[in-house]
């Protein structure tokens, strides 16, 4: 993999439970995933060329395999929806599509095959959790079984990481990735208050920005003013307040209240809010990310508000 590049690294916190950093966590992650997709790794595509140079060439179940890999990674879901320049950059990897035919292969053997070669697949975003509640990790698990099921590859890696504080001191060395991003746990005061500080602070230290989420509404005000004098501003990192979970149906009245209280603080809030949709709160248990929703007018708006965030908070920083 091209490692000609610099690793940004967003940390997403608030010390304030409940307000939305492991979702806003994943789902930005996702989108990013979009933009620098799964890559094939050098081992895999050596693999594949040593298959179809065999005698007889690639075995029926291998190359079907391979052809959706290739198209998946290359970011399109169906090999037919790939544009000829890339179909013919398949053809040639992967040898000429000689077969009569595919007709009567086995939907199971090749996603069989199909798993194998995905874990294999090199995903360019990373993202952490170093909570140690560990629901970003029990959500991506979902969402890696999902996808293995339907024979996808997994968006991007992720880790847990709450117990070497030190190691989160230099994501940013991890050159493998393009992008990593850090859900932090919340605290209450006096509740192993300094570990937590201390895990968020050591993540801070390789962090291009933070990401201070907050809900709009009069109890979220204090403890995120407390985050960010406390942890983030200590740490002389850039920060970006965001808005979560605002219902348009409670009309503008305490979404503007809570921007006025942020723009009085001098804080950078961003433009984007992202808004409360069912299908959010109903994504973990479905094994789902933004990207993945069902397309119709709905989901459409609520993946947009992900992907104008991620846009402000990565053309930003
Ligand atoms: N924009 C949204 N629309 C709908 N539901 C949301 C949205 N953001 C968060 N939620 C829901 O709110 C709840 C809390 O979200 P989440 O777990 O991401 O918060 P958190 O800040 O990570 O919490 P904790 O401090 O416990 O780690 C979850 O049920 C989640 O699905
Ligand atoms: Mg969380």
């Amino acid at each position: 993999m091209n490692q000609d590049h610099d690793t940004r690294v967003y940390v997403v916190c608030c010390q304030k439970g409940g307000v939305g950093k492991t979702t806003t966590t994943n789902n930005l992650a996702a989108i990013d995933a979009k933009v620098f997709p799964p890559q094939i790794s050098q081992r895999l595509l050596d693999r594949i060329q040593a298959l179809s140079a065999q005698p007889g060439g690639m075995d029926v179940v291998s190359h079907v395999a391979a052809t959706r890999l290739l198209a998946l990674c290359t970011g399109k879901d169906k090999l037919l929806d790939c544009p000829p320049a890339v179909l013919n950059d398949l053809r040639t990897t992967i040898g000429p599509l000689s077969r009569p035919s595919i007709a009567g292969v086995e939907e199971d053997a090749v996603h069989a095959a199909l798993v194998a070669m995905l874990q294999e697949v090199e995903p360019q975003v990373l993202a952490i959790s170093t909570d140690p509640q560990k629901s970003l990790l029990e959500w991506l698990t979902r969402v890696e079984k999902t996808r293995l099921r339907e024979g996808r590859p997994m968006p991007m890696d992720y880790a847990q990481e709450d117990k070497n504080p030190h190691v989160l001191g230099k994501l940013k060395q991890m050159r493998r990735y393009r992008r990593i991003w850090v859900d932090s746990p919340g605290w209450l005061p006096g509740e192993d208050e300094e570990n937590k500080k201390a895990i968020l602070g050591k993540s801070l230290e390789s962090a291009d920005m933070a990401i201070v989420v907050i809900e709009p509404e009069d109890l979220a005000f204090t403890p995120t003013k407390q985050t960010i004098n406390d942890v983030i501003k200590p740490a002389g990192i850039p920060f970006l307040v965001v808005i979560n979970n605002w219902d348009p149906r409670d009309g503008e009245g305490d979404l503007n209240d809570t921007l006025t209280r942020c723009h009085k603080q001098g804080w950078p809030v961003a433009k984007t809010t992202v808004r409360r949709y069912k299908m959010h709160t109903s994504a973990p248990a479905a094994g789902l990310l933004c990207t993945s929703y069902k397309p119709n007018r709905k989901t459409s708006e609520a993946v947009q508000d992900y992907t104008e965030l991620n846009l402000e908070i990565t053309a930003g920083r």
